[in-house]
């Protein structure tokens, strides 16, 4: 037996899988962030710790049976986050979180800091972890004093699972201090950054053993006394893992909250000027790339609020498969955006409405803004040589087949559409835990999930969406021009 905990923004998830990576019981508890000023994003470390508690003892109340035979677990963590600890290890302040903004000028400082995109592989973002130290030393110097050590959130729960300070690898590629082709921390980007690699834990990989279990908390959760802690990794990273995506031309995108294409990659190649993230995968010797539209089922789920009607209702209103590109156009920078445009002040738009568009319109229209977004993603990756011929398609917006058609014929690349089943980021920890305790082949271990349907890009309609994603680009120069007063 092995467990998968998904330390996310809104709570923790653990999943208990048998010895074959199969599924056998999960249990989840929740949390919230809190935003004590405008662009701030923060959480209470403690929090994590009760919720990872109660999640464990209500796995071992209802299955002591299982959980008494678990051999490892590994933990997916949010990215970027700045766990701040004294010499002690105590937390000196909230975690300042992954969507936080308030270091956007100290991020665009390190940014124009000569050598320090070629050394991270990286634009330096705001919510990056570098820049949120910075701010710390100038606005709270007396906890910066303090400093004894940085860790990303999942790395300060395995502090204190089990004592070790380590920093994993995939989730230290998210701040901006690792040369990520080294797969070591960086003089450079520490220094820019003034921090000291004293104040860094010691790296591992994803599939390395990190240290065993306090005595005490496996006692509490009714599990053996040598549970091996791993690595584990960044969420992107270790939901790659949960859908096999870790050698070269294998990919997934990701209708969330957020809209993410990502690469796993057999090299390091980064690209900055791109907006595409280059990360350490959290498998050894790999990285994998990415682009992040920050409001993708976000753009619909706007669209239902000032519409009246639940997202799934605007969706319930199209056929199952689009005869062709909408008359009205969206452009759905509605938080701004990551990839290609690096540009948090852009808002979006619609353009084209008729008298005659309705809500179903409208809704069509914002799908299909979302899926050229991703477009403009899929073509900065493939412009740092990334090759995805196919891709698994994830997440809530996936439920909608009209949404799915359209991405297809968009991106002009087969969907992927998995079963029924565990196949995100608590699954791929657990195989990361089996893999780092057990030595076991990647390749066997990470395999792909079963497909209930793959979705073929309508090649009838190739021609009109290649001009309307021809328009749709015009859209953001167009906007930013209207904008920049
Ligand atoms: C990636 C990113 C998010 C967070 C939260 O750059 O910011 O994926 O990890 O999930």
């Amino acid at each position: 037996m092995f467990l998968g905990l998904d330390l996310g923004t809104s709570g923790l998830r653990a999943l208990l899988v048998d010895d074959t990576g199969a599924s056998v019981a999960s249990a989840e508890a929740g949390y919230s962030v809190s935003h004590p000023a405008s662009g701030w994003s923060e959480q209470d470390p403690a929090h994590w710790i009760t919720a990872c508690d109660s999640a464990m003892r209500a796995l071992a109340a209802d299955h002591p049976g299982p959980m008494s035979a678990v051999r490892a677990l590994a933990i997916s963590g949010h990215m970027h986050g700045a766990v701040l600890v004294d010499d002690t290890g105590a937390p000196l302040r909230p975690c300042i979180l992954w969507n936080d903004t308030r270091s956007h000028a100290q991020a665009a400082r390190l940014d124009a800091t000569p050598g320090v995109r070629e050394a991270s592989g990286n634009i330096v973002f705001p919510g990056f972890t570098a820049p949120k130290l910075v701010w710390v030393a100038e606005e709270e110097p007396d906890i910066f004093a303090r400093v004894a050590m940085v860790h990303l959130p999942k790395d300060y729960l395995i502090r204190h699972l089990t004592g070790e300070a380590v920093a994993e690898m995939s989730d230290a590629a998210g701040s901006a201090w690792l040369d990520i082709a080294a797969r070591d921390w960086s003089a450079l980007l520490l220094d820019a950054g003034g921090m000291d690699r004293a104040q860094m834990p010691r790296l591992i990989e994803g599939t390395e053993v990190a240290g065993t279990l306090r005595a005490d908390l496996a006692r509490d959760w009714g599990l053996p006394s040598n549970v091996q802690v791993v690595g584990g990794g960044a969420d992107n990273a270790v939901a790659a893992c949960g859908v096999g995506a870790w050698a070269e031309g294998a990919g997934f995108v990701s209708l969330g909250t957020s809209g993410v294409i990502l690469a796993a990659r057999d090299t390091c190649a980064p690209m900055p000027e791109t907006a595409v993230h280059t990360f350490c995968h959290a498998i050894p010797e790999r990285w994998y790339q990415m682009s992040v539209m920050l409001a993708a089922t976000d753009s619909l789920n706007w669209l239902g609020g000032i519409t009246g009607q639940p997202p799934a209702a605007l969706s319930d209103l199209l056929p199952d498969a689009p005869t062709g590109p909408s008359s009205a156009q969206f452009a759905p920078y509605l938080s701004g955006e990551r990839t290609p445009h690096n540009d948090a002040a852009i808002r979006g738009g619609f353009t084209g409405l008729d008298i005659a568009h309705g809500p179903a319109d409208m809704a069509q229209a914002v799908m299909e803004g979302v899926a050229f977004g991703l477009r403009d993603g899929l073509e900065a990756l493939k412009a740092t040589g990334a090759r995805l011929d196919r891709l698994i398609a994830i997440g809530g917006g996936t439920q909608s087949p009209f949404w799915c058609q359209t991405l297809a014929n968009v991106l002009g690349v087969p969907l992927d559409l998995p079963a029924q089943g565990e196949f995100g980021a608590a699954m791929g920890a657990a195989r990361l835990a089996i893999c780092g305790a057990t030595g076991a082949d990647v390749a066997g271990v990470m395999t792909r999930p079963d497909i209930a349907r793959t979705i073929d890009p309508d090649t009838t309609l190739t021609h009109a969406y290649s001009s309307a994603y021809a328009r749709f680009t015009a859209t953001y120069p167009a906007l930013s021009a209207l904008q920049g007063a």
